[in-house]
């Protein structure tokens, strides 16, 4: 535990008292009464690994790998201070199970071996990927598309909305303070705002869980918990076991601070809204390129509605304290959002980019096709002025919710980091001051104003 305490003084001293924000999760306090030595993982894997040698291939036995274990011991420590042996153990299974190729008939009740290996030693050379899980997400994300994969992606985005209320509730039950109660309040109105960051899965929830309480019934901790354990049960069998799964195997903490838990869930949140707004616009493309302008706006609303609900998500950020952050920071580097895939996308759909503009760990996407914002120039000359219009208003929408949400990250990071260099390479806040700036459509408000002084 001493390498793991060094790690976790912040710069006010020693972030080991109690459970809650700016302080330990429950799973670390909890700790001596579970695998804090790694030892009981370690056997798991070994029994499990020579039960896999005698009986058969590793894919069609996932199910019963001993997940359960591993996380446990992760939780407990951090990954950061997991036992090395586990980790060597874990590092050469993923070789041996990546060489395997996949059954025809693979099922996905539980998470992809391989994907999910290379997470548990993500400490040593990993990414923001491997950080977070998204490709976890993206598997299960790409076995559904149309309203059908809608509904699935909402479902997880309210699962991890779920489990991030839960963490919390349980983490003011264990020991309340000013700071926890602000945190699980935050978190339970986030829930209730998954009506609108996931309305597939907002309508089906509203139906059968009753409305959500208002903020003057929640005073006091007692009325909090209580609302929060009903909206919680009341999700329970809503949300598939395979969608349960993916989310309890996707919260490995590099440390043991509750903070960082309450991190890792939102930003697998904004992942789900980012790969949306990105299956929103290609969608749109398709839709304007074969005429349906129509079509094209409802993709583009749908985008925009979700996007002006992310203050929910901001406001439970806020409540990272400075102190917190800096021990997140220190464990994490190399693993920054700049190299987000699905947000990448969304810049990339909508408009050509200078590659030069990007942070270098930006990942180098070519994507096929023309951009939205090519398609609508092309059409332009075709469309009845009141379509374009119409076009432009949405377009703008989708632009301003945008703004208004990199304007909103740029503002909090200034608050956490200062003037700190990111985790990422760049110059951190002044980095997503100049990114900020740069709209979705940057010939559509030119365009604007080029038909504006002909009209005058
Ligand atoms: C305490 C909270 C946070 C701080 C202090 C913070 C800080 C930063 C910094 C300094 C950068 C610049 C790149 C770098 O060098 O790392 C960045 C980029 C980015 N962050 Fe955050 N971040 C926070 C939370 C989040 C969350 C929850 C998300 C959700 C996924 C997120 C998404 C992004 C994205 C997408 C970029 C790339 C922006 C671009 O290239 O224009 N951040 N962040």
């Amino acid at each position: 535990m001493s390498a793991n305490a060094l790690k976790e003084s912040g710069p006010d001293g020693p972030l080991l008292d109690g459970i809650g924000v700016a302080a330990l999760s429950r799973h670390a306090v909890q700790a001596e009464f579970t695998d804090t030595a790694g030892t009981r993982a370690l056997h798991a894997v070994e029994d499990w690994c020579s039960a896999v040698d005698t009986e058969g291939p590793y894919r069609p036995r996932t199910e019963k790998f001993p997940f359960g274990d591993v996380i446990e011991h992760f939780r407990s420590v951090g990954r950061g201070a997991a036992l090395p042996a586990l980790i060597a153990r874990l590092r050469v299974l993923h070789t041996s199970v990546q060489s395997e190729a996949p059954p025809e008939d693979e099922e996905v009740s539980t998470p992809l071996l391989s994907s999910w290996l290379r997470l548990t030693f993500d400490q040593e050379d990993g990414d923001y990927h491997t950080y977070v899980g998204t490709h976890l997400y993206d598997r299960m994300r790409e076995r559904s598309e149309g309203k059908t994969g809608d509904i699935l992606s909402d479902t997880i985005m309210a699962a991890l909305a779920v489990d991030l209320l839960s963490i919390e509730t349980s983490a003011l039950a264990a020991e309340p303070s000013r700071r926890q109660r602000t945190r699980t309040r935050a978190a339970y109105q986030l829930l209730r705002s998954m009506n609108a960051l996931a309305p597939a899965w907002g309508e089906k929830f509203e139906g059968k869980a009753g409305p959500f309480a208002t903020a003057d019934e929640l005073n006091g901790d007692e009325a909090l918990m209580a609302a929060a354990s009903r909206a919680i049960s009341a999700t329970a069998d809503q949300i598939e076991q395979p969608v349960r799964r993916l989310v309890e195997t996707t919260m490995l903490p590099v440390t043991r601070l509750h903070d960082e838990q309450m991190f890792i869930r939102i930003i697998q949140i904004f992942e789900g809204l980012y790969v949306h707004v990105g299956r929103c616009l290609g969608r749109a493309i398709t839709a304007l390129d074969n005429g349906d302008a129509e079509g094209c706006r409802d993709e583009l609303s749908d985008a925009a509605h979700r996007l002006d609900a992310t203050p929910a998500l901001f406001r439970v950020l806020t409540t990272m304290p400075r102190e917190a952050f800096t021990v997140i920071r220190e464990n994490t580097y190399g693993r920054s959002a700049v190299q987000s895939t699905s947000y990448r996308r969304v810049e990339l759909l909508s408009a050509p980019r200078d590659p030069g503009s990007f942070s270098p760990q930006a990942p180098l996407l070519a994507l096929e096709g023309e951009t939205l914002q090519e398609v609508f120039e092309r059409q332009l000359p075709e469309l009845p002025p009141q379509t374009v219009t119409r076009l432009e208003e949405s377009m703008r929408r989708l632009d301003a919710g945008w703004h208004m949400s990199k304007r909103t990250h740029w503002g909090i990071t200034l608050k956490i980091i200062g003037s700190a260099p990111g985790t990422g390479g760049t110059s951190g806040a002044d980095y997503l001051q100049r990114t900020a700036e740069v709209s979705l459509f940057p010939k559509l408000i030119l365009g604007v104003r080029r038909r504006t002084v002909r009209r005058t």
